[in-house]
């Protein structure tokens, strides 16, 4: 497909200019003003739009297998919602269960994604680690492109990794040039308070926000960090959600170490009184790990973005079905964690934060494509608009007005949690390695239409001995 998207802004993480972008097959030959092309070539105004390099989503489980159910979005309609609202790109999970191997765990992972229609991604969750395990988290980094490990502090019995296998583990990354990344809350603190909350009759989802104080994740941060600073590896925390995280984040990076830091959409906007609603099944819709938190944290959680403390927001996208939340009903720790996102994230921080004033234009190109694909090893290939990186583009109306609803929405599941918001700010036309696969409100991508994208390495570090 050859394409000239003409008269735009064209806006890229570090400045932004009225330029033409002209695309040859997959990629993008040329940005300047006034470029012409031949007869052969699909011209697009986008006049009064901006110009954006697809957003990468570095967070998502689409399909995953859970103990007792598997999430809702598929490789397929997940990327649809994804294209849909200007997200070209996401970085999904390998999750082996206890001892399974990690290169099978990927094969089934590489089968279910046959059928994405967006790009994708993974990362390795380190559920164990021996030496067998890390022959083969070597292969995933070295053959097969998957260079990122996720560690849980919590989840103790399925995905959570003791202290000391996490040092391993990083200690590994560091060697490989993979980055590690980490879900941090406290096991202990929540597990006495779910007792504690169950013992005095609090069942109700409600139960879910109060035994996961934000004193729980702060912790669970600053042990991270001290055990990355320790394995001198990089350390990049996921869907981080309240000030006490943010400051070991913050104080971190003072020193001069390698720390990332990643919020979602979700906690940059709702509120945590949404887990007291009076109708449990309501209030079951919003169960995810760390909470939705107080107003206090989700403005620390804004400050930290603008001030670049906060690197990436991502969606966490996780979905499961009305149905599938039922499930824990009678028991908050039964119902299963996760929310939707995938579809509204870019529109969320650009309603939230470019047209509210919290954050630039540039800024909110950086947090939803640039830095992820910086961090993870894939830019200049994505996300930028420059010569020679591949054509994921969006065309995004700065003024577009899109109100969520579950009857219109692309995910797979019977509500959403930002039903009847109204976001400013939406994409026009999607991009996907140069094919128009999202405009007038349709997406045309086909099953198969999305590719693997391999990560190399990192810089390599040799072993610390420290
Ligand atoms: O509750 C959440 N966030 N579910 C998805 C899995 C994870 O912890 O990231
Ligand atoms: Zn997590
Ligand atoms: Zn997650």
């Amino acid at each position: 497909m050859k394409l000239l998207i003409k008269n735009g802004l064209v806006v890229n993480a570090d400045r932004s200019e009225y330029a033409d972008v002209l695309i040859e097959d997959t990629v993008i030959r040329e940005v300047a003003p006034n470029l012409g092309a031949g007869p052969d070539y699909r011209t697009l105004g986008a006049k009064g739009l901006m110009v954006i390099p697809g957003g990468i989503d570095p967070h998502t489980h689409l399909e995953m297998p859970t103990p007792v159910t598997r999430t809702a979005d598929g490789f397929d309609n997940g990327g649809r919602a994804a294209l849909s609202g200007g997200t070209t790109m996401v970085i999904d999970f390998i999750n082996p269960k206890y001892g399974q191997s990690y290169l099978e765990a990927c094969d089934i992972c590489m089968e279910r994604a046959a059928k994405a229609t967006c790009h994708y991604s993974y990362h390795a969750t380190v559920t164990w680690f021996d030496e067998q395990a890390a022959k083969e988290l070597r292969v995933l980094a070295e053959e097969r492109g998957v260079n990122s490990f996720k560690h849980f502090t919590t989840y103790k019995g399925s995905l959570m990794l003791e202290p000391e296998q996490m040092l391993a583990s990083f200690a590994l990354a560091r060697e490989l040039g993979a980055l590690c990344t980490v879900h941090a809350e406290n096991d202990e603190i929540i597990t006495y308070m779910q007792r504690k909350l169950l013992d005095k009759g609090i069942t109700q989802p409600r139960g879910h926000v109060l035994s996961r104080p934000p004193i729980a994740e702060g912790e669970a941060t600053y042990h991270a960090i001290a055990l990355a600073k320790i394995a001198g590896a990089p350390i990049y925390i996921v869907h981080m959600s309240c000030e006490d995280a943010l400051h070991a984040v913050i104080r971190a990076q003072a020193t001069g170490q390698e720390v990332y830091a990643e919020s979602l959409c979700g906690h940059l906007l709702l509120d945590e009184s949404v887990y007291f609603n009076d109708d449990p099944e309501i209030a079951a819709r919003y169960v995810m790990s760390p909470p939705f938190r107080s107003a206090e944290h989700r403005e620390a959680l804004w400050q930290g973005l603008a001030d670049g403390h906060i690197r990436v927001i991502g969606s966490d996208n996780c979905t499961f079905t009305q149905a599938q939340r039922n499930l824990g009903l009678d028991d908050f720790t039964k119902i299963p964690n996760g929310a939707p996102g995938l579809e509204d994230r870019m529109r969320i921080v650009f309603s939230e934060g470019v047209a509210k004033g919290r954050i630039t234009p540039e800024q909110f190109v950086a947090v939803t494509s640039t830095n992820a694909a910086k961090i993870y090893n894939i830019h200049p290939r994505k996300g930028v608009i420059a010569p020679g990186a591949d054509a994921d583009l969006v065309l995004w109306d700065p003024k577009k007005q899109h109100t969520v609803s579950a009857k219109t929405h692309r995910h797979a599941i019977d509500y959403s949690i930002f039903e009847g918001m109204t976001f400013t700010g939406s994409p026009v036309m999607t991009i996907l390695s140069g094919d128009v696969v999202f405009e007038n409100d349709r997406v045309t991508a086909q099953p198969g239409q999305g590719q693997f994208i391999p990560r190399p390495p990192r810089q390599r570090i040799p072993p610390c001995h420290s």
